[in-house]
């Protein structure tokens, strides 16, 4: 059964078959899934899609590409959003400085306004980190890495060595169509070395689709692409990596049930 813990339905690229596509999954063993607002709109639809299929749940964040259009109005109702009953955790939000989409200190000072958020509410955090390494370690050692504030990283891109600093931290460690890729070999490298039980499946959908279906426009039955390369990986059964990832996914997000 399959668990995607990262996908965006809301983006405009479902906007032709979204109903058609949301419920053929269940037929292809997707079992839960939440979708990650990264824009206001975005985190919006997320409630929205949430309320509409009751085997989705939503996370309310603003990604750093859209930190520039935060101001304290907005940051009101993205908190109201984020106590709907169906929203699970506060993401994606991070620091990209490969895009540099806002001004640096612009995303470093949303990002911290919504980790504080995160923790004054209890949930979980989804982090986006791209071309950041050290700036996104420090805000999180230094500002809010709270104990009891679950955190993955989300589509994990450094090395190995970081991913066991976040582990050691409690941390999760985002993997999804990356590990397929032939040049995959960094992120193979870090499943390798992560324990499974800090693990969590994602497709980032419809972005970074799995071997053999790079390129096209992906979705969370694909998932299954992801867990037969981590098998092989760490040479267990794509049903192990399965089944013990969505255990990991419903205590991170604290969903116990499939709905
Ligand atoms: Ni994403």
């Amino acid at each position: 059964m399959i668990f995607d813990t990262h996908a965006h339905y809301d983006d405009e690229r479902f906007d032709e078959d979204r109903g058609e596509m949301l419920k053929s999954l269940k037929d292809k063993g997707v079992v839960t899934l939440v979708n990650v607002g990264a824009s206001m709109r975005g985190a919006e639809r997320s409630i929205e899609l949430s309320h509409e299929y009751p085997f989705i749940f939503s996370a309310v964040g603003i990604h750093p590409d859209h930190a520039k259009e935060l101001d304290e109005e907005r940051f009101s109702h993205l908190e109201e959003l984020a106590h709907d009953e169906k929203c699970v955790a506060i993401g994606e939000i991070g620091l990209d400085h490969y895009w540099d989409e806002s001004p640096r200190d612009v995303q470093a000072y949303w990002f911290k306004r919504q980790l504080e958020l995160a923790v004054k509410l209890d949930k979980p955090v989804i982090i986006h980190s791209r071309d950041a390494c050290e700036e996104t370690m420090e805000i999180l050692k230094n500002h809010a890495a709270k104990p009891h504030t679950d955190t993955v990283l989300h589509c994990f891109s450094y090395s190995p060595e970081i991913a066991r600093e976040y582990v050691k931290m409690g941390f999760y460690i985002g993997v999804g169509g990356v590990v397929t890729f032939k040049n995959g070999k960094k992120l193979q490298e870090t499943v390798k070395e992560t324990p499974l039980d800090r693990i969590l499946l994602e497709t980032d959908c419809p972005y970074l689709s799995p071997e053999p279906h790079r390129g096209e426009r992906n979705n969370s039955s694909y998932i299954a692409y992801v867990a037969e390369k981590i098998a092989e990986l760490k040479g267990i059964t794509a049903d192990e990596v399965l089944s013990v990832t969505e255990n990991n996914a419903r205590r991170f997000y604290g969903i116990p049930d499939r709905s």
